[in-house]
């Protein structure tokens, strides 16, 4: 562990919770904290130009992730970036359109993707690193920094795909058909996303969560070939490198196939979606390594007593545990402001 690591742990809850050490009150934190539902964000993207524009301006990216934990104080701030990052630095074609969401030029062939410029994703990935380094020598100690990517999987349906669905049809369906080739895909996300990951911690992250939004449909058989296995070697391999970087999982949908995940993969905490059970996630994964989730994030737009009922029951029944509040997924853009207000303040006033 480097000496900057060391001084971090003592003050972070958020840390401390990743390092099985006791916490009076959960630490918080969302995902997708920096975005649409925040007025200064959509001020900052504008000056920036286009959402990759944003992404890869060290100044402004900075800016945008440090605007939720200056206007909210979240124990934990997220790199500001996008999973898509990588194939874009893989010299794939991606755009962000806006109301629509990525587009990429879609892989079909075999040249398609040996011909992935998996050595010149160097400069691309720098700029990133830069802003973490940025972002941690402007951020609150006791506040921490996470690094995160996409899994392969996730990654792979937006590269076939060519844009996000709900069923990842074609992606499933290019597996099932051309099992080596996407293998190989799978294999050069794989390596690039340990080499990105390492960047960003050598640049200062102190936490990384690998983000598999797409894990859910998957059968059995193709989960643990697409989803286990890849995360695994991404983890024992990152792992190699920085052996005390806390990293959290977040396999989307995997239901009953939870348990499963952590087992295989050995990553060191789990984040949880909005379906999971309570009940579930305490005794079936709690006991093992620290949870974090899963309020309902269009609860988060309701507010009123729905959302104060719901926060209660999380907070009652992880508390008494290594656990950090969070979203089971991402902040929606339609979200108040005050109810993100508030939703800090019941989490942080005592049961
Ligand atoms: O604050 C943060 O959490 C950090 C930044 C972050 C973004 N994307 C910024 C973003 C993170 C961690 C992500 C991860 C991401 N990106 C995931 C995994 C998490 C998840 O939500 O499932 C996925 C699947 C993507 C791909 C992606 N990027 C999609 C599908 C979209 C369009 C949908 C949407 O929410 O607009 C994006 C765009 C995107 N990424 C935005 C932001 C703030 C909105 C872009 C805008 O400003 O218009």
């Amino acid at each position: 562990m480097s000496t900057s690591d060391q001084r971090k742990i003592p003050s972070s809850p958020f840390l401390k919770v990743l390092h099985y050490e006791n916490v009076e009150i959960p630490p918080i934190w969302l995902m997708r904290q920096a975005g649409r539902y925040l007025p200064e964000y959509l001020k900052t993207r504008e000056e920036a130009g286009s959402f990759l524009d944003l992404c890869y301006n060290p100044k402004l990216a900075c800016e945008v992730t440090l605007q939720p934990i200056r206007r909210f104080g979240f124990d934990a701030s997220i790199l500001f970036s996008d999973i898509l990052v990588v194939p874009d630095a893989l010299g794939q074609d991606v755009s962000f359109v806006k109301g629509e969401g990525p587009k990429l030029t879609p892989l079909e062939t075999q040249k398609d993707i040996t011909s992935l410029d998996i050595k010149n994703t160097k400069t691309k990935f720098e700029t990133v690193f830069e802003t973490v380094e940025r972002i941690r020598s402007s951020l609150p100690e006791e506040t921490a920094l996470i690094g995160f990517c996409g899994a392969p999987w996730t990654v792979a349906t937006y590269m076939i795909g060519g844009q996000g669905s709900t069923d990842q049809a074609q992606t499933r369906l290019f597996a099932y058909q051309k099992p080596q080739l996407f293998e190989k895909l799978i294999e050069i996300l794989c390596y690039t996303s340990v080499d990105y990951l390492s960047g960003q911690i050598k640049a200062g992250a102190q936490a990384i969560q690998i983000f598999d939004s797409w894990a859910g449909p998957l059968p059995d058989d193709e989960f643990r070939n697409w989803v286990i296995k890849p995360t695994e070697q991404i983890v024992s391999q990152l792992k190699a490198r920085h052996p005390d970087i806390p990293i959290i999982g977040f396999p989307r949908g995997a239901g009953p196939r939870y348990p499963q995940y952590v087992t295989m993969t050995r990553v060191d905490a789990v984040s949880c979606d909005t379906s999971l059970p309570l009940t579930f996630m305490q005794s079936r994964l709690q006991n093992r390594l620290p949870v974090q989730g899963n309020l309902d994030p269009l609860l988060l737009i309701t507010g009123g007593s729905r959302l104060d009922k719901r926060i209660d029951e999380i907070l009652q029944a992880l508390s008494g545990g290594p656990f950090i509040f969070n979203l089971g997924h991402g902040i929606l853009p339609q979200t108040p402001i005050k109810h993100v207000e508030h939703l800090i303040k019941r989490v942080r006033t005592p049961l």
